[in-house]
């Protein structure tokens, strides 16, 4: 018997939407039924049966938790189990599986596939370590995970790019990122490409990257161009890939401006209130030097290619966020939620103030 806020739940999406509710049946690409119950949200259950491969990280958790409001189960592969336990709530209970995975073991990698219409392949690292190198996380390691997931008759595979990813370009990790695509494409015919622009939000690599250390954010003089987009609406896109018919091409998730690291260097220091850094604009060179000593240490630190990326701009394509049905917002609408914290106590409720764009970076 159903309660009757659930009852009023379906009647009230059978007026918005003219959805059929009671019984909602979904024949997914590899014929297996997707039988939908229950009321819309969290404690739904959509059918859906998706595996997250590199769920732990900055976009991957975003992702899962839009996935388990949605009422997806979804399989959540780990290495470090304290870095999957708050994954755990993001669904109703049973819904969020946690699994123990290796990227260069194929049994672990099929026993976490298994039973999922829908794979992601999330995983990628933006520096070396001593066991990975960019090869075996982007490009072995990915179609590894195609392959699998190809065999084991996964309806559905959507792989992360680089909006930057090509087979020429002078940095290993982009020029790894295009070969993956190729491999992926190949194991995988039917697979999905996505392609983001370097995301922002709460633990992000940019706008608190930029807040603590501007002097490897002068690199190029500031004038690298690049098209930040919103972490949540890349998480919100690719939640909404998977009620798509099939998307067998590359999209694209550009942010809406194209800014340059100047302009962010002079929005962080406006929204946090701190005076612009007077660190020096070091040489390349000079640069790729420091960050090859700093590989000595054992905790990650720049690494040689990130500077060779700092003086690459993001690529000119126009974005793929119609099919997504998702709109991404610019930077300033949520710049101050990520940077507050690097306000001193005096100025932390003070209005925010953004500097002037440069026109020629407003007009392209
Ligand atoms: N962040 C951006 O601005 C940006 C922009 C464009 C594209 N992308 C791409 O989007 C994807 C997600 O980005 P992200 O920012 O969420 O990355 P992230 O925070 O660095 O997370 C990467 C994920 O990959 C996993 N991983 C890395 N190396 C692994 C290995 N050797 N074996 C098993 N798992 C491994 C990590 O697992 P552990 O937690 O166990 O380390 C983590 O779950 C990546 O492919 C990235 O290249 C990111």
């Amino acid at each position: 018997m159903l309660a009757p806020t659930s009852r009023f739940a379906r009647l009230q999406r059978v007026l918005t939407s003219g959805k059929r509710t009671y019984h909602d049946l979904t024949t997914l690409p590899n014929g297996k039924p997707a039988i939908s119950y229950g009321p819309p949200g969290y404690s739904a259950v959509a059918g859906r049966t998706v595996t997250v491969f590199g769920c732990t990280g900055f976009l991957g958790r975003y992702l899962v938790s839009k996935l388990g409001k949605m009422g997806t189960q979804v399989v959540v592969p780990y290495r470090d189990e304290d870095d999957a336990r708050l994954l755990k709530p993001m669904g109703d209970l049973g819904q969020i599986v946690r699994m123990e995975w290796d990227l260069r073991d194929d049994k672990t990698i099929a026993e976490c596939l298994r039973h999922s219409d829908t794979v992601f392949n999330l995983v990628g690292r933006d520096f070396e370590t001593k066991n990975f190198d960019y090869k075996s996380v982007h490009v072995s390691g990915a179609e590894r995970i195609a392959k699998i997931a190809a065999e084991s008759g996964v309806s559905r595979f959507i792989h992360l790019s680089h909006l930057n990813a090509s087979e020429n370009s002078p940095s290993k990790f982009y020029a790894a990122k295009a070969e993956g695509e190729q491999l992926v494409k190949a194991a995988f015919p039917t697979a999905t490409i996505v392609r983001p622009a370097t995301m922002f939000g709460y633990e992000d690599k940019l706008l608190t990257n930029i807040a603590v250390w501007p002097i490897w954010w002068k690199l190029n003089h500031g004038q690298t161009r690049i098209r930040p987009v919103h972490v949540m609406e890349v998480a919100q896109a690719l939640a909404n890939l998977i009620s798509l018919p099939q998307v067998p091409r590359t999209v694209n998730l550009p942010g809406p401006s194209t800014l340059t690291y100047e302009y962010l260097l002079d929005l962080v220091s406006s929204v946090t209130l701190q005076p612009p850094s007077k660190a020096p604009v070091l040489p390349k060179g000079v640069a790729s030097a420091l960050t090859r000593i700093g590989q000595a240490v054992w905790w990650p630190t720049l690494s040689p290619d990130e500077v060779i990326r700092r003086f690459i701009d993001d690529s000119d394509v126009p974005g793929d966020w119609d099919l997504v049905g998702v709109q991404p917002p610019e930077i300033e609408a949520h710049a101050i939620a990520y940077l507050r914290r690097y306000r001193s106590a005096d100025n932390f409720a003070r209005p925010v103030a953004f500097p002037p764009r440069p026109a020629p970076i407003a007009e392209y």
